[in-house]
């Protein structure tokens, strides 16, 4: 039986997956810690979403909640594939448009410099790899693919910007690159399904552009990792 499970930071990117397939709350699962697990059985297999959860009365977004939901979902769960699938902001000069649906073919931090051209700095961008079949998919379903690159603020500093540029960074997230580190120490392949709510190179403010193209991203979201899971739970 195989076991796909979804790590996503923001309840409303997930609510309209969720509801298509009728994945169920199991309550506490992951107690006392926020994450919430969501599951369902879909053809013979298990299909679970893992929620970062809520602080403050707000989703947990960021790089330390994305940690710690993959950390226990992959000790709890042991799934066969991670998929980290959420928003991002993408680039206007690179063709992105609000709402596209991107699979990403690798990850990098772009907030942690350490030093210069060194190991530390190796760490720092971490460049995890992706779960081999992502071109593939992407390819059968007519998807762009685009390199995630991780940081903890909404925002984006001129020094975020260059780091992003120099490494080809396109999909701007605060998540993806924290799942990938979390996959690679337990050696499970992770696929990352980004929809874009936000230009970063647009002019507009993101958090107004990113509020506004929300739940229409997250429908876009919803329609591609339909056609995911029935391509890989068959
Ligand atoms: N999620 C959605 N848009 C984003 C952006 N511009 N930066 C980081 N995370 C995002």
């Amino acid at each position: 039986m195989k076991k796909i499970c979804y790590i996503v930071a923001m309840e409303a990117e997930a609510r309209p997956f969720i509801e298509a397939y009728n994945i169920r709350l199991v309550p506490d699962f992951f107690a006392p810690l926020p994450c919430q697990l969501y599951e369902a059985e879909v053809n013979g297999s298990w299909l679970y979403v893992v929620l970062n959860g809520r602080q403050h009365e707000m989703d947990l977004v960021g790089c330390e909640p994305a940690c710690v939901a993959t950390q226990v979902a992959i000790q709890r769960l042991h799934p066969d594939l991670v998929v980290s699938s959420g928003t991002c902001g993408g680039f206007k000069m690179k063709g992105a448009n609000i709402a596209d649906v991107y699979i990403g073919n690798g990850a990098i931090f772009h907030d942690r410099r350490v030093s210069g051209d060194d190991e530390w700095n190796v760490q720092g961008l971490g460049n995890y790899p992706v779960w081999e079949g992502s071109a593939e998919l992407a390819d059968k379903l007519g998807l762009k693919m685009g390199k995630v690159t991780t940081g903890s603020s909404l925002d984006m500093q001129p020094i975020d910007r260059d780091i992003i540029l120099e490494h080809g960074g396109e999909l701007k997230d605060m998540e993806g690159a924290a799942v990938g580190f979390v996959c690679q120490l337990y050696g499970v392949p992770v696929l990352y399904v980004k929809a874009v709510t936000d230009l970063c190179d647009g002019g507009e403010s993101t958090y107004e552009e990113f509020s506004r193209n929300l739940k229409a991203a997250s429908e876009t979201l919803r329609q591609v990792n339909e056609q995911i899971i029935s391509e890989l739970l068959r």
